[in-house]
């Protein structure tokens, strides 16, 4: 996908030509999965699959948007007095969600737009469409309209989207990813402070690859309000006898020491995860940056470990896919990446290993669910941002 052909597309649909082109990417998630919401360190990347768009300002009130992945629902139309959550308009919930929050945060946006979008990352893969698409909505918005904007600012305005407007209770994780990524960088983000580093993701001979299930998450929403739940009545019965705030706050040994507090086994195996699991993403980062991929590696299949059977959020895709990595020749470490019980994972794997690597896994995997899993290579790129 190119800006010409992007611009070809919006023109074969409006009929007109568009102001500017836009791409915001997806995300994969190296280490530190579930501990966004619980005031933890995530350490994702912004990755080249993602949102391409093109737009056009109208003259009159009128949002009109199209996405060539559903040709099938035409153009939407909706009123820029109308940006209320609505069910028949699907996908352009999200763009609407964002519009809403900048017009509510005291931006001004007076007049209709043209909006064409193409998404490349599948569907429902879990490497975040609907944050890449609310951030690609943010830029066009605030080029559009020349709004003066923080990065951060409008980061948040998509987690707000998500959460108030579409009704998901994520963490930040995804939308910070999507519009602060760098090219050739990881984000290594304190969800508590929000402050964060771009880390160089030196791979030396080693590579990620993205393993897609192919399975839609399905209980993804319901469970994932479940483990937010969990999380919450752990740290609850924590601090009966601790002054913390989240259980990021907790190292180690604390938690080793006052965890006899948690007093119902899945809470204490929920806390237990997303606790090791915050040490295990500021090892990683420690690791990476010492240039210690094996180590890195092992941090991985230990995560994978921790959200199998303490947080009990993989299933028999993720974990034939990431299992069966595991076994292979030149395979430094895998994990799943994102919610869970489908989606993706990830592997880190030496090059010269990967087309064996592919098909190994690929076979195991079709004997196994019956289904073909998608491998892609992932390339580590830039946030969302102005095309031309
Ligand atoms: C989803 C959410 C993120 C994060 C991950 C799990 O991707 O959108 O906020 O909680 O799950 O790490």
């Amino acid at each position: 996908m190119n800006t010409e052909t992007i611009r070809t597309q919006f023109k074969d649909i409006f009929g007109v030509e568009a102001d500017h082109t836009y791409f915001s990417p997806g995300r994969i998630n190296l280490i530190g999965e579930h501990t966004d919401y619980n005031g933890g360190h995530v350490f994702p990347a912004a990755i080249s699959l993602g949102t391409y768009g093109a737009a056009r300002k109208r003259d009159d009130q009128v949002l009109r948007f199209y996405s060539g992945n559903f040709p099938e629902k035409g153009i939407i139309e909706v009123p820029l007095a109308n940006l209320h959550f609505q069910e028949e308009h699907s996908w352009t919930n999200y763009p609407k969600g964002v519009l809403h929050f900048l017009e509510e945060t005291g931006h001004t946006i007076d007049q209709g737009m043209d909006i064409y979008i193409y998404g490349t990352i599948p569907n429902g893969s879990g490497l975040s469409s609907s944050s890449s698409l609310e951030l690609l909505m943010g830029v066009m918005a605030e080029d559009l309209f020349d709004l003066k904007l923080d990065r951060l600012d409008l980061v948040k305005i998509g987690k707000q989207t998500e959460n108030d407007f579409i009704g998901v209770n994520s963490g930040i994780m995804d939308q910070f990813a999507i519009g602060m990524g760098a090219d050739q960088r990881a984000i290594y983000l304190d969800t508590n402070t929000l402050d964060y580093e771009l880390v160089p993701l030196d791979l030396q001979d080693a590579v990620i690859v993205i393993m897609n299930t192919n399975k839609r998450r399905e209980l993804a929403d319901s469970k994932y309000n479940e483990r937010r739940a969990e999380c919450e009545a752990a740290l609850g019965a924590l601090q009966s006898a601790l002054n913390i705030q989240s259980l990021g706050d907790l190292d180690l040994w604390t938690f080793d020491q006052y965890s006899y507090l948690i007093k119902d086994e899945k809470q204490l195996k929920r806390a237990r995860h997303a606790v090791l699991e915050n040490q295990r993403t500021l090892e990683a980062r420690k690791a990476l940056e010492a240039g210690d991929l094996a180590r890195f590696g092992r941090l991985m299949n230990a995560s994978h470990v921790s959200l199998e059977h303490d947080y009990e959020v993989t299933g028999l895709e993720l974990d034939t896919l990431v299992h069966t990595a595991w076994e292979q020749e030149g395979v430094l470490g895998a994990r799943m990446i994102g919610a869970g019980f489908g989606g993706c994972a990830i592997a880190l794997v030496k090059k010269e290993a990967v087309p064996a690597f592919e098909a190994a896994v690929g076979q195991r995997y079709k004997d196994v669910v019956g289904y073909a899993p998608s491998f892609y290579m992932a390339e580590v790129a830039g946030g969302s941002r102005v095309l031309d």
